[in-house]
Parts: C-alpha cells; structure tokens; sequence
C-alpha cells in the first residue's frame, strides 16, 4: 500500500495533476486513512461470525494439509492417507458416454437458464427412480435439482429454519451439518447414538424435542461409522415424531444409499418416513463430487408438501445456486441406473477391515459408505491422530464428528495404500501395547 501511494505521489507531483495519477493519489490515501481507521476500532472487515470460523478451521482440512505434507518429504507412496472421503474411483462408463453424446450433439439452449428446480425430464427421471426404489410413488413436482448434497441441505433447512429453531443431529455426524444449520441461524441439539451400533437412540431423541424442534437429520448409510438404519428404526422414528402436535421435519441425507455392502440394500426412507426430505446427489454413486449435482425430494405424505417444494426451489434460488448444474442434469438422467463399481469398496472395506481389527483395535464392520470408525486407545483422540502421523498415517479424530474416543478412515483410497498401511497400523498398536493377532 505505501508503495502505491508513491506512485500515486511521484505521478502527481511530476504530472501537473494529470487526473489518473490524481485518481491514484487520492484513492491510496483514502485506502490507507480506512485503514487506520479499521485499525484503532480494532474490529476485521469480515463478519464476526466468518472470523470464527476461520480460527476454528476443519479437522480434515487440517490432516489432508499434513499430509501433503508429509507426502512431499516421504514420497505418496510411504504417507497412509484416510483422512478424507474423496472417491478414487472413476465415474461408471454411462457418465463419460453420456457426456460425450451430449457434447457430440448439442441442443440449442443446453446452456442456459431453466427453472429454478431443474430440468423436467430429469426431474420426472428422479422421481421414476425414487418410485422404482420402494413402494412409494414420487411425483416430480415434488423434486428440486440442487448443486449436490451440500446444496439439498442448505435450502432445504433454509426454506425450514426461522431463528433460533432447533434441529437434531445424531452423533458422530458429519461435521458439516452444523455449518449447514449455523448459516441459516438455526440451532444444532446434540444426541449421541447407542454405543456399539451407532444408530439413533429414540428416547434420547424424544427427550432432546421441544416445541422450537424443527428437523431431525438422519443418515444412512452413515458417514463416519458405515451404520445402516433397519426399517424398525425408521418406523421408530417415524412414530415418535407423529406423536408431536406441531410437524418435525426429517432430513435424509442419502449421498451412500447405493453404497451398500454384502448384496444387502439401504431401506427406502419413504416408505417408513411421513414428514421426510430426501437429500441426494451422485457425487458418492457415480464418482462426481466436484460435478455439484443433486436434489431434494419431498416425501408424497409430508403434510406441507404444497408450500415445501416451492420454499426449496426458492432457497435454491437466492441461496445463489440459481439451479443445478445444466450439463450434469442432462448427463445423470442419462446414467440414472449405473453406479459405480461397490464390489471395490467392498473389497477395501474387507482389507482395511482385516488390517485394523488384527493390529489390535475395535470396529464395527461397516455395512456401507466407505469409512471405518475405530475406537481409538488413546483417551484423547486428536494425541492418537498425532501418534498416527509419526508413523505417516492419517486418521481423522472423532471429536470432528462429535464423537470423542474414535476415529475415522476413509477407505476411498488404492489397495496398494491400505496393504501398505498395515506396518502404520502395527507400530501405532505397538506404541499403545495392543494386542494384535499373531500373523
Ligand atoms: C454425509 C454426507 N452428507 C453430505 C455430503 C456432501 O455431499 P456433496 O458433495 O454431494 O455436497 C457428504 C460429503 O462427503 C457427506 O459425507
């Protein structure tokens, strides 16, 4: 900034106050008066709420920073990196043939803008899939295109939340979810899971409701502990919230549903769940996270259906999405049916599955999604991901997820890094006095 106002200074002078340099001149100082003037209220440009944020930061940022890191003084191949879900695996052939089909044959206006809830052909595809995938018939004015799961949650509990309105999320979750809630200034209520099988505990559930309750957030299968819910749990829940005189929303948040291991299904939430709001996107099932395409889907008895569906459209409207992604409706519709290959992460669930539990730590063996959630042996969990880094193994700790005493591993990673983790996985046992399997 000084070094503009020189300029801006030399300029003038030897300008005879041409009125560009002038403009720089006056302009520097004006700059560096704000300046001051910020500086003596002590107070940042940005809002208060922003700069905590951004001194609390995120776990897993954290760790995939680390372990850049440490990758570039170890090399990739000596660095056992589980600490984010970012899927390795390509999108299915449908992805890339439907792509390249409708760049081979353009229609005009493929482009441009639309309605704010998405194209209806690909909404009518979406609501054929959901009517396919149970027993309840989904109609597509009941679905609203949005920019991935992230944008389903974010106008959903925007069109829902006034100020101070609570919403319960069931620990470990994904930490996101308090951001989500947190924009639209809503309130998160805590309530942890039965331990062991990590699925939602109803009469904790029913004690933590009040009149100010307006959403539960569910998440099957569940990212971090791999959980699927069984039909008695959602009828469970479905019962508890009709018993309330005022509507509690249930958020669905779906990104794993195909994800599901050992030929078993994830149970269709709309066929349990009333006041339900799905909240889906292909970036897990079809390898597309950076392509930002998902949706919102009311449930055809939700008894504010009518004035929903229009408050999500609108959301997804002003929240600055305008619509989902134009190419990528086009493209999903085209590949609705495929996924990606689950026998891989299957096969990796198993090999990570192996490592860890004979090196000598606990787990429940997930039935989905492709995370791991092991107890940790260290009390305090962000000291065990610390020990783990000594040994080039990235871990995320529970306390990310609300859940203290654990950690996380994403096993959306190769083969050859999770074979090459057992060594990782052997001494940080060792450091712990485990009591690992004799090999
Ligand atoms: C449980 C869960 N919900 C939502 C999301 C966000 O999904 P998307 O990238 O489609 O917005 C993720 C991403 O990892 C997730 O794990």
């Amino acid at each position: 900034m000084p070094l503009l106002v020189m300029t801006g200074f030399i300029l003038h002078v030897r300008s005879n106050c041409v009125k560009p340099h002038r403009l720089v001149f006056f302009l520097s100082v004006r700059a560096i008066i704000m300046e001051l003037f910020r500086k003596s209220e002590g107070k940042v440009m940005i809002s208060n709420r922003m700069s905590e944020k951004l001194k609390a930061g995120s776990l897993i940022r954290k760790m995939f920073e680390e372990g850049n890191r440490l990758k570039s003084i170890y090399g990739e191949d000596k660095v056992f990196d589980f600490s984010i879900g970012n899927p390795d695996v390509e999108p299915p052939f449908e992805v890339t043939s439907g792509l390249k089909d409708l760049i081979n044959n353009p229609t005009p206006g493929m482009h441009g803008y639309m309605s704010n809830s998405g194209y209806l052909s690909t909404r009518q595809a979406v609501a054929n899939k959901l009517t396919r995938s149970g027993h309840t018939a989904f109609s597509a004015d009941s679905i609203c295109m949005t920019v991935g799961a992230a944008g389903a949650m974010n106008a959903t509990l925007r069109a829902i939340l006034d100020p101070d309105d609570e919403v319960i999320l069931l620990a470990p979750f994904f930490m996101e979810y308090r951001q989500y809630i947190d924009n639209h200034f809503g309130k998160a209520v805590i309530v942890p899971t039965d331990a062991g099988t990590f699925l939602p505990n109803i009469d904790r559930i029913s004690e933590a409701i009040t009149p100010r309750t307006k959403a539960i957030i569910i998440n099957s299968p569940n990212n971090p502990t791999g959980a699927m819910y069984p039909a008695s749990t959602l009828e469970a829940i479905n019962t508890l919230v009709a018993s309330y005189e005022h509507v509690i929303h249930i958020i669905s948040d779906e990104p794993y549903r195909e994800l599901v291991f050992d030929g078993q299904e994830a149970v269709s939430t709309q066929d349990y769940i009333d006041n339900l709001i799905i909240c889906y996107s292909w970036s897990k099932s079809l390898s597309l996270p950076g392509e930002r395409i998902g949706y919102t889907a009311v449930g055809p008895r939700h008894p504010d259906l009518d004035v929903l569906v229009p408050a999500i459209t609108m959301a997804n409207r002003i929240l600055g999405s305008v619509n989902a992604p134009a190419l990528f409706q086009k493209v999903i519709e085209k590949a609705m049916d495929a996924k990606v290959d689950v026998a891989l992460y299957e096969n990796r669930r198993n090999l990570l599955y192996d490592i860890v539990t004979s090196s000598g730590f606990t787990c429940q063996k997930p039935q989905g999604a492709f995370y791991l959630f092991v107890k940790s042996p260290d009390t305090d969990d962000m000291v065990f991901s610390q020990v783990c880094a000594r040994h080039n193994l990235l871990v995320v700790p529970g306390s990310a997820f609300s859940m203290p005493g654990y950690f996380r591993l994403a096993f959306c990673v190769s083969e050859s890094t999770i074979k090459g983790s057992s060594v990782a996985f052997r001494a940080v046992s060792e450091h712990y006095g485990l009591n690992p399997a004799q090999s």
